[in-house]
């Protein structure tokens, strides 16, 4: 079956969950000729590569296959701002940005968050209670994060629709299968109107503000070694990491408690459960579903000889049902006993907005239980978008009443 497993074949994207499975038990290092990269499946293989960034490198965009890079010159230009991204850098540049994300995304400045993160699901349930019905994902999973991370950059709510053909063009790149021209062309076109955006708030931003973009231009001045173009960069990355990602989270942990029932009914008897929900949506569908590094040396992994430079797909979403790690993997049950789910990475690298994606997480769906005792799937079999590596449905729409 091996050479059968193609992780862009649509089926697969609709549910890789079982192709997953085969290669976890068969092959987990196997050689995806499609993607041209390793991918592993296995918990432990992806938690090990995760904890070492000697040996597996973040930096995908300063290492361009050389091939793609022949074929598409034009592909520096997306690279020239990916490569900046905290996520994308090893140690010490990686350590030296992190610190710069840490100073401004503080525990105290996510919790303040809460009161603006209700308001905001408020108004947008208002909206569907009035037409008895939404689209889960336009109406409710996007606008919510979009209009929280825009909030703590300091960005006009008005500019949010615009965030959102932006980020898409991002996102099909980054999420997709790595060499697609036309992603790459829709990616180079998203991120020079972002990066444009944010340059231009940046030079009428300086010196005020508590908004996390006045906190890093703060620690440039103060000649903590960042240049413009990385605070530039950085702002792209929290934008972009901070929506599409909790956007997947509320959509598909919506989609997958409605088709759990009883589930879901237990949820509603104990509200008090929620937290742990999020963590078992979180591990059974989780909304990046896996993450490229890069071999940065000679290594052999399950006695496959992987080359320096060699891309590795490390598959989260795999590694979130191995059953050698959870009981009864494929089954969504939210009284599980906690066991590391890797949704938000693990390491240097975990997930900088782990905090806020579940509070709003939290807020949310607490908010739409509570407000709609009848929440149903006007569409049994939704369209997910076409991306191995981030995981979300294009649209959800219910009835509620
Ligand atoms: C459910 C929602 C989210 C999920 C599943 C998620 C997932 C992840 C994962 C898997 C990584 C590790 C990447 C790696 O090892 O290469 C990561 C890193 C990161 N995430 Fe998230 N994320 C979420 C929400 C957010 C939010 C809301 C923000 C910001 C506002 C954010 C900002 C970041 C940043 C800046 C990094 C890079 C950290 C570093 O490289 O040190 N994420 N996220």
């Amino acid at each position: 079956m091996s050479a059968c497993i193609d992780l862009a074949d649509p089926a697969n994207q609709c549910d890789p969950y079982p192709a997953y499975a085969w290669l976890r038990e068969h092959e987990p290092a196997h050689w995806s000729a499609r993607l041209k990269m390793w991918v592993i499946t296995r918990w432990e293989d992806v938690q090990r590569i995760l904890q070492d960034p000697v040996r597996y490198s973040s930096d995908r965009f300063r290492r361009i296959p050389p091939a793609l890079a022949r074929r598409r010159p034009d592909i520096e230009d997306v690279a020239r701002v990916l490569r900046d991204w905290a996520v994308y850098r090893d140690p010490p540049d990686h350590t030296r940005l992190r610190g710069l994300l840490n100073k401004a995304f503080t525990p105290r400045r996510v919790e303040s968050m809460a009161p603006r993160i209700q308001c905001v699901v408020d108004e947008l349930l208002d909206a569907a209670a009035e037409r008895g019905g939404m689209d889960v994902i336009a109406d409710f999973a996007f606008p919510l994060p979009a209009t929280v991370i825009a909030a703590l950059l300091g960005i006009p709510s008005d500019d949010v629709p615009r965030m959102k053909t932006w980020s898409d063009q991002i996102a099909a790149y980054v999420g997709g299968a790595q060499a697609g021209g036309d992603t790459i062309d829709e990616a180079g076109r998203g991120l020079a109107a972002i990066v444009e955006y944010f340059r231009e708030l940046i030079r009428a931003r300086r010196g005020e503000g508590e908004d996390l973009i006045s906190l890093m231009l703060a620690a440039e001045d103060r000649g903590d070694m960042f240049t413009r173009e990385e605070v530039v960069s950085n702002c792209v990355l929290l934008l972009f990491a901070g929506h599409e990602t909790t956007t997947n989270l509320l959509g598909n942990g919506l989609f997958h408690l409605l088709r759990h029932p009883q589930q879901l009914a237990l949820l509603r008897a104990d509200p008090r459960l929620m937290p742990a929900a999020i963590e078992e949506l979180l591990r059974y569908d989780p909304p990046v579903a896996g993450k490229i590094k890069i071999a940065a040396q000679d290594l052999e992994i399950h006695g496959r000889p992987v080359r320096e430079g060699d891309l590795v797909a490390i598959m989260l979403a795999a590694a979130n049902r191995d059953p050698r790690r959870f009981d009864d993997p494929d089954a969504l049950l939210i009284t599980r006993a906690p066991g590391q789910h890797l949704a938000f990475g693990y390491g240097i690298h975990f997930c900088l907005g782990a905090a806020l994606a579940r509070l709003e997480a939290q807020i949310a769906l607490a908010a739409l239980l509570r407000r709609f005792r009848e929440l149903t799937l006007l569409e049994q079999k939704p369209r997910w978008r076409p991306q191995i590596f981030f995981r979300g449905l294009a649209t959800l729409p219910v009835a509620c009443a």
